[in-house]
């Protein structure tokens, strides 16, 4: 019997619609999964993941290879309530829905572990942490786990050095054909997409500043220039600073930047980046996004408790007056911005990312009882297998090393 809970099981024909685009768009994950037939029969997999289309073709997939699902939302606000109906009706557990409070969204992740399952994929590191802090006990008969985030991967990189990982984990996220494509240009476009369905501001002319010059910042600010916005980026790491520089980007302390930008977007996996004394600096009307993994790059309580009145504007859009009377747009309550206002990366991207996942999953199933409990890098192998499915599924051909050219690169003479 399926379990769990979802906001509209009425829901699930639209749902349905939404899988139907999104499997058009990734024959990666498709391929995989035809590839490897049965290969997860009777395997558990807990997942805590966003749950959107592309998700949904992701543990489809996993589904149609055998496994038994079990599926939560990583983020209070990102699921798509009709995707989760479809799965749901097809025979997956889901508990997920879009609007949770704190303790509904730790209750639906408390619940993928209670499944006892015997894979864990996650984002964000709320799985991991959950069992490793709460629920150690079930620690023993996981298999292993994925990690689909850089902040995820940070948090299990301090579990192995405090030397409390309990079980193998593979950074998915490390894959090249994941954060070379899916953090940059999924994310790049994406959060323009839902900077702009909560606002439909132009671009064209504003100066946006981007907090952050890792994978994410820098599809976003190439994607921002991209529409003709004036960009600043602001970063804390000097070799990433010097290459936002010689990209062509002007960079600045968040200080300055308060002073003279129109939209800001943080994009640092860190702490309050964005802090009540740069707001009182911004102009009037500046707007407010994050699109790091968790709500506390800006400090929203910070902006809460300083302001004199609050109202929503529109979907996702909420304006705040400071006690300078200058007013500041606040959207997605200052969490993913892509996946809460817009529909996150688009599908193209994620099955670059999702192949990785199933691949990752595969491979530690058949490697089960062999590996450490430690963080392990997407195999290299399995890397490029997702680049040149993606390379074939586009139809485009590369050349190979000829012989005299393996023997060239070869030779140290
Ligand atoms: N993270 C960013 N975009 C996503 C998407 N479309 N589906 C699942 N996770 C995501």
């Amino acid at each position: 019997m399926v379990s769990g809970k979802i906001a509209s099981p009425e829901l699930w024909s639209q749902g349905e619609l939404k899988l139907e685009w999104a499997a058009r768009h990734m024959p990666v994950v498709l391929k995989v999964a035809e590839k490897h037939g049965k290969a997860l029969e009777g395997v558990r997999v807990g997942a805590v993941l966003h749950v959107t289309k592309e998700t949904g073709i992701l543990v489809r997939s996993l589904y149609r290879m055998g496994a038994e699902v079990w599926l939560a939302g990583s983020n209070p606000l990102s699921t798509q309530d009709d995707v989760a109906a479809a799965l749901y009706k097809e025979g997956i557990n889901v508990c997920a829905w879009r609007g949770q409070n704190k303790d509904e969204y730790f209750g639906c992740i408390r619940w993928v572990a209670e499944a006892e399952p015997d894979i864990v994929m996650d984002d964000g590191g709320d799985l991991h942490v959950l069992i490793h802090d709460e629920k150690t006990y079930l620690a023993d008969r996981i298999v292993g786990g994925t990690e689909e985030t850089t902040t995820g991967v940070y948090r299990l990189y301090a579990l192995e050095n405090a030397e409390k990982l309990r079980y193998p984990v593979i950074a998915v996220n490390n894959a090249l054909t994941k954060h070379l494509f899916d953090n940059r240009y999924g994310t790049g476009q994406s959060t323009v997409d839902g900077i702009l369905r909560a606002t439909n501001v132009l671009l064209s002319g504003k100066t946006v500043v981007v907090a952050g010059y890792g994978w994410v910042g820098r599809g976003i600010a190439i994607r921002m220039r991209g529409m003709g916005a004036r960009v600043i980026v602001t970063e804390v790491n000097p070799i990433r600073a010097l290459e936002a520089v010689m990209d062509g980007f002007y960079v600045t302390s968040m200080e300055k930047a308060a002073e003279l930008g129109d939209i800001f977007v943080t994009a640092t996996g860190n702490y309050h980046v964005i802090r009540v004394e740069h707001i009182m600096k911004m102009k009037d009307g500046a707007i407010l996004a994050n699109s790091g993994h968790f709500n506390v790059e800006i400090d929203v309580e910070g902006l809460e408790q300083v302001s004199t009145s609050k109202r929503v504007i529109r979907k996702y859009n909420v304006e705040y007056t400071l006690p300078n009377g200058k007013r500041v747009y606040l959207l997605a309550e200052g969490r993913l911005v892509n996946l809460v206002a817009a529909e996150g990366h688009p599908s193209e991207v994620m099955d670059m990312s999702f192949a990785n996942q199933a691949l990752a999953v595969l491979y530690l199933y058949k490697n089960r009882g062999k590996l450490q409990p430690k963080v392990y890098n997407q195999p290299k192998e399995l890397d490029e297998e997702v680049a040149r499915e993606k390379l074939s599924s586009m139809g485009i051909e590369i050349d190979e090393l000829t012989k005299e050219q393996i023997n060239y690169l070869s030779s140290w003479k």
